[in-house]
């Protein structure tokens, strides 16, 4: 049996268990995939234990995701850029690690809305640790233009300076949402701002929205957030969360195994486990 497992506090809820394991089913490999709970100064030693156990990879999530980066063997060019890895691959003791949330997120996109990223402008509203990912992928994707604004406003300057060598970026504030949401191809919601249980907040005015945008929650917990909910309202084609989380899973699997994710039974896996 090949090993792997997710590195979280809290991991109680996370679905990657459930979501991986049904894709190594699918796949006829195995696997068995588990969720540990690793609190903060037990890193380093859950990390020995991977090389100990032989695990194949491992997902890393909060609060791991920089820390984990000092136990590494090799870091790829995009977990370096972004700053955070959440996927470890283990290639025979030796300890690789990638990031797959901001490729996994534009993965998604493309699929699930058919959007064409090169020369877009795009506007992104928070940056944190999720929207590093989704800038860099955005940005190596083609897009010409991507504008950041967030309640923090040094934030946004500090994660427009990071992208600023790969595409067009300006930090903007959030009393200029009125004048850019009108321009851009593409608005992506990368706060938490309408998740569970705060779920009629909308992290910007949709008013501001025009029909042929799209419009892309990061978060997946409602499946449609009022943010959502209401950009369709005015015409936007939307993209909900859920497709990250599903597609960074997919990348990982790829990068384990060699084969192709079987992304359809992952997601009903996912999809089964909320009811
Ligand atoms: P994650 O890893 O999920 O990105 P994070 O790094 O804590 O989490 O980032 C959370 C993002 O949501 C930030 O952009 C944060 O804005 P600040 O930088 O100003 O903190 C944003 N955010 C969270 N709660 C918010 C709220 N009530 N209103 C506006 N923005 C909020």
């Amino acid at each position: 049996t090949i090993l792997y497992g997710v590195f979280g506090d809290p991991i109680r809820h996370s679905k990657s268990p459930v979501m991986l394991n049904r894709a190594f089913a699918e796949a006829g490999i195995n696997a068995a995939y588990a969720a540990f709970h690793i609190q903060p100064g037990q890193l380093k030693d859950a990390i020995h234990g991977v090389r100990a156990l032989q695990f194949r990879g491992v997902n890393v999530t909060i609060p791991h995701k920089v820390e984990v980066m000092d136990y590494m063997d090799e870091i790829d060019e995009g977990a370096r850029i972004i700053g955070a890895v959440n996927t470890i691959i283990n290639d025979n003791g030796r300890l690789i690690g990638r990031n797959t949330d901001g490729i996994g997120y534009v993965r998604s996109l493309k699929e699930e809305t058919g959007i064409n990223l090169k020369g877009m402008k795009v506007l992104m509203v928070g940056a944190g640790g999720a929207a590093r990912g989704v800038g860099y992928a955005l940005a190596k994707e083609g897009a010409a233009h991507i504008y950041v604004a967030n309640r923090t406003r040094e934030k946004a300057d500090e994660l427009v300076k990071s992208m600023s060598s790969f595409t067009g970026t300006s930090g903007i504030g959030m009393d200029e949402l009125g004048e850019v949401a009108g321009q851009v191809g593409l608005i992506v919601n990368n706060t938490s701002v309408g998740m569970y249980p705060n779920v009629d907040a909308v992290p910007m005015d949709t008013a501001l929205i025009n029909s042929p945008t799209v419009v892309s929650d990061l978060v997946y917990n409602p499946l449609i957030t009022r943010f959502l909910r209401e950009s369709e309202a005015r015409g936007a084609k939307i993209h909900s969360g859920l497709g990250m989380f599903i597609y960074q899973g997919a990348y990982a699997f790829e990068y384990w195994t060699g084969k192709p994710a079987p992304v359809a039974a992952m997601r009903q896996a996912v999809l089964d486990s909320f009811n």
